[in-house]
């Protein structure tokens, strides 16, 4: 019943003639009207209440409706970048692969021709030898560099117990030529044994040092920090280096497949080298980073599980 079809006068008490009404029954009477109305009072109120309730409810009822959308809409947009990524391997590996078969057709017969006729022709064209050598050198790296990202893969099956300290002097013994042609000084802190690949954690360490060993100002020397610290469940790691650093603005670009921020003459390279830190470390269940070093230069970070990921 709703209070427009209640009235307080609805009375089923019988009415008792006016000469027989004593004064208890008047007072009787008047504490059933007023009870009936505050009866009617309550079930107003609980009325009121209930709309109210219903129209929460319909609010609830929507927020849901309107999540569940979302999520789905989430969930499609997290496969087709899945689907995408994978195509994107596929792609890399098959290209990859399939280049390797003509540009060794290629590479061989021009190595060749600048060993044995180099000097031997005239100035310009041991150039163009030269620039053939060079292109061929480049798009080795390349293919080399895009087989790499492709083949970071699932971790299903490749995780074991590394010892970073002893993964980081094989890379710096890799590194050993450029760090002595450079006179770069590298201080490794204590880093910790962790569950991972240890062939992508070597690239991983492989490609920051590089980096923090070739972008620095000509006539400058390097230094370059290595450390880690605990942070929760996860271990950061931290290469510092002193050289040109990167703009804030092309912080996050850095990472993406082929993006530098450098002519080739100017420093050398495929842009291959942060895209590939990028995938290993997210396959390990981490994340990456760049933030200005301290003293002038880059402090790139990056996040690993100390489990390799296989809990999150
Ligand atoms: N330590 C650094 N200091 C300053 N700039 C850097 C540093 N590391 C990377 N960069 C910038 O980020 C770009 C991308 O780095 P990335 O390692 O992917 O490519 P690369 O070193 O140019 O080529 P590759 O590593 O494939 O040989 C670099 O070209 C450079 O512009
Ligand atoms: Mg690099």
């Amino acid at each position: 019943m709703t209070a427009a079809t209640r009235t307080p006068t609805e009375n089923t008490t019988p009415i008792a003639s006016p000469g027989a009404s004593s004064l208890s029954q008047t007072k009787e009477r008047g504490r059933a009207t007023e009870v009936r109305r505050a009866l009617m009072n309550i079930l107003d109120d609980l009325d009121v209440k209930n709309a109210k309730f219903e129209a929460v409810n319909a609010e609830l009822r929507a927020e849901v409706a309107e999540r569940t959308r979302s999520e789905r809409i989430l969930q499609q947009q997290s496969d087709d970048l899945a689907r995408s990524n994978a195509d994107l391997e596929q792609f890399a590996y098959v290209a990859s692969h399939d280049l390797s078969e003509p540009l060794r057709a290629i590479s061989g017969p021009i190595t060749l021709l600048a060993r044995r006729y180099e000097g031997q022709l005239d100035a310009d064209a041991d150039e163009y030898i030269g620039f053939a050598v060079d292109g061929c050198l480049r798009m080795q790296a390349i293919i080399d560099g895009l087989l790499a990202y492709s083949r970071v893969g699932r971790l299903e099956g490749t995780l074991e117990s590394v010892d970073c300290n002893a993964l980081l002097e094989t890379v710096l013994g890799w590194l050993a030529p450029a760090i002595e042609a450079s006179g770069a000084n590298v201080r490794v802190g204590e880093l910790p044994v962790i569950l991972a690949d240890k062939t992508q954690l070597g690239q991983v360490f492989l490609n920051l040092l590089s980096n923090a060993v070739k972008f620095v100002a000509p006539g400058t020397s390097p230094h370059i920090a290595v450390g880690a610290v605990q942070a929760g469940a996860a271990w950061r790691f931290e290469v510092t280096d002193n050289g040109i650093g990167i703009d804030p603005e092309y912080r996050k670009r850095i990472f993406g497949i082929f993006k530098r921020l450098h002519g080739r003459e100017e420093y050398p390279g495929t842009g291959i080298g942060l895209s590939l830190v990028k995938k290993i470390v997210e396959r390990h269940g981490g994340t990456v980073g760049v933030a200005d070093a301290p003293l002038g230069g880059s402090l790139f970070w990056f996040t690993l599980a100390a489990d390799g990921g296989t809990q999150s």
